[in-house]
This record gives C-alpha cells, sequence and structure tokens, in this order.
C-alpha cells in the first residue's frame, strides 16, 4: 500500500515538473529589453489601460467601448479567437445584460489552456468609479502578457509541448447592490455553468485570476494547496528579477509572495474564481491581502496607481506565464546581440 502511494505521488510530482519550465537569464534580459511600458501608462490614448478607465458598469456605453477595445485587441493579434457572450441575469432591480468577454489561442489539436481572468466590470457606486486597480490593470497587465508572448507562441507550438492560451474578461463582478451570492460576480457563475453543461471545464489547465493589483507592496498569500507549486514559482521568478536588477524593487524590499500558504484564507475570499473552484477547477487567486487602501473607493483611479509595481507586474507576469507554457527556447535569443 506504502509503495503504491510514493508511485502515485511520484507520478503526480513528475507531471508537474513537467508544466512548468524556467527561462534562462539571457531570456529574462530579453524580456526586459523588449518590454513595451507605454502600453501600461494610463495617461496613453493608443496604450492597452487608458482606454479601460471609465465608468463600465455593466450594458453601459462605457462597457461597450471596453468590449470593443478588447475585441480590437485580439482581433489584431496573430492566431486569437474573440467572441463576446451576452447574457441576462435577475439583479436585485429586475433583469441586467452582461457581456463576458472570451479570447482563446490553442496549439492545432490541443484544448488545454492556461487561462488567464480578470474582471472589467466598474462597480455602480462610488457615482465615477473607474477602479483602476480593481480590475482596468489586471486587465491591461494580461493583454500586456498576451502581447509580449504571442509571436513566442507561433515559434514555440511548431516542436515543444502544447497548451494553449485563453483570456477571460467578466463581466459583473461588482455587487450591484450589496454583496451576497446572488448579487455578485454574475458573469463568472453564468460561464461556470455554461462550461460544466458543455463539459469544457477540464480545458482549463489552471484558472488564474487577477484582482485588485497596481498599487504600491502587493501582499498575496498563496490560497489553495492544489496550486501552491505555481506561486512558487512566482515568487521564484520575482526573486531571479530582483536580482538580475530587471525589476524596479530591490532584493532587499519584501517579497510580494508571502509563504508559506495560508489556505484557510482562500476560501473567505468572494471572487470570480469560486463558481469554478467549486466545480474542481485548480485556481491560482492573484489579489492582495490586505486589499489595498483605495479599494471601493472614488481614489482608485489612474492617480493612485503605483508606476513601479505596474513595471514589476508587467514583467513577472510576462515571465511566469512563459514560463507556465514552456516558451523557453522560443524567444530568438540567438538572433540578437546581447
Ligand atoms: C437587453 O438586451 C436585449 C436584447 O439585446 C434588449 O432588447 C434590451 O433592451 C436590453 N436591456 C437593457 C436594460 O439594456
Amino acid at each position: 500500500m506504502k509503495t503504491l502511494w510514493f508511485v502515485f505521488i511520484l507520478a503526480v510530482w513528475t507531471a508537474c515538473v513537467f508544466c512548468y519550465s524556467e527561462l534562462s537569464n539571457e531570456e529574462l534580459s530579453y524580456i526586459d529589453r523588449s518590454k513595451n511600458l507605454d502600453l501600461l501608462d494610463p495617461t496613453n490614448p493608443n496604450g492597452y489601460l487608458a482606454p479601460i478607465l471609465q465608468v463600465r458598469t455593466p450594458g453601459s456605453q462605457g462597457s461597450k467601448n471596453v468590449q470593443r477595445h478588447f475585441q480590437q485587441f485580439f482581433n489584431d493579434l496573430t492566431g486569437w479567437h474573440v467572441k463576446l457572450e451576452e447574457f441576462t441575469m435577475a439583479g436585485p432591480q429586475g433583469q441586467v445584460n452582461f457581456t463576458n468577454v472570451i479570447a482563446t489561442r490553442d496549439p492545432p489539436g490541443v484544448e488545454k489552456r492556461l487561462t488567464l481572468v480578470a474582471h472589467y466590470d466598474s462597480k455602480l457606486l462610488p457615482d465615477g468609479f473607474v477602479g483602476a486597480i480593481d480590475s482596468a490593470f489586471p486587465c491591461a497587465l494580461i493583454m500586456y502578457v498576451v502581447k509580449q508572448l504571442n509571436d513566442v507562441l507561433t515559434t514555440q507550438w511548431k516542436h515543444d509541448r502544447k497548451i494553449g492560451l485563453q483570456v477571460l474578461f467578466l463581466d459583473g463582478e461588482e455587487a450591484l447592490e450589496e454583496w451576497t451570492d446572488d448579487d455578485s460576480i454574475y458573469g463568472a457563475r453564468y460561464l461556470a455553468q455554461k462550461m460544466e453543461e458543455k463539459g469544457l471545464l477540464n480545458t482549463i489547465d489552471m484558472f488564474v485570476l487577477l484582482d485588485l493589483l497596481g498599487a504600491k507592496s502587493p501582499s498575496v498569500m498563496s490560497m489553495y494547496e492544489g496550486t501552491d507549486w505555481a506561486h512558487k514559482n512566482m515568487k521564484n521568478v520575482e526573486k531571479r528579477l530582483r536580482k538580475q536588477k530587471f525589476a524596479k524593487h530591490k532584493r532587499s524590499e519584501a517579497s510580494w509572495f508571502a509563504r508559506p500558504g495560508r489556505f484557510f484564507i482562500g476560501g473567505m475570499l468572494g471572487d470570480d474564481h469560486i463558481p469554478f473552484l467549486q466545480r474542481g477547477v485548480p485556481v491560482l487567486h492573484l489579489i492582495p491581502y490586505p486589499f489595498p487602501e483605495t479599494w471601493h473607493e472614488l481614489s482608485d483611479n489612474a492617480q493612485n496607481l503605483d508606476e513601479k509595481a505596474m513595471h514589476d507586474w508587467a514583467l513577472l507576469m510576462t515571465v511566469w506565464t512563459a514560463e507556465y507554457l514552456e516558451l523557453s527556447g522560443g524567444f530568438g535569443i540567438e538572433n540578437v546581440d546581447l
């Protein structure tokens, strides 16, 4: 009996080792040199972030503008399929129209994806709330990662292990009145149920939810034992980026990734991952706890985003995602003067 367990654990362990491979320092340097932080500048109208920073409550004109911004982004990229999924659900004041944005790039013949997720709706109150960390920056960050890695996917999928990449920009995360199970995470509840009905939940290799990012000094805990290895890898990426001085934060500063995990906390934070978690999907929840002080305040705007933090998130998420997708070797380093 003991031996069997050992073989089982070894098999699981081996599987995880093979779904993650580190980039070299040269590759980190390449990612650093090819960065384009203008895309995340909240004052750049041609970037990814500025067009999201508007009131975008479900069904509003702002919401439609932001959907178009996402759609155009994916339409301009090689290999992506994007769809706007409209649906209606009952809110506290009657039926509300919502729209989830679902974008996918799959290698030929493969239906298994790393799924990067953020909500794009803004909260109804306070009036004029644009939710810079909640979750305009997380959305823009996901776009940035996709843009930085898209050509490498094309190169690497010619020969290596293949896993697709999916982006979910979910609507209706915020409560329309008071946060309850029935008045929150509309888009996530709808999508999780739809995917279950279609038997598609197992296409999600990992559901990585980004929320409340972009303020300074986040502390992101590991919340679920099943994805603790991925959290550990994120801390490892942070360490290497700081050591090589690509990060704006120094090695001596506090890590953003508190370890060991505090798995009880995960169950206490309501967010878009819950309906997926309840259906057995592996979840990595990237949310700082405690929340930044601008949370749900009018001051959650462009002025209170932290430039250094946004810079480091951009590098960190690009590298971590590249390692998850095993893109090492695909960066065309040999064509570049180091
Ligand atoms: C919701 O969508 C339907 C169908 O597209 C439309 O007829 C209706 O006016 C919309 N409702 C609201 C409140 O916008």
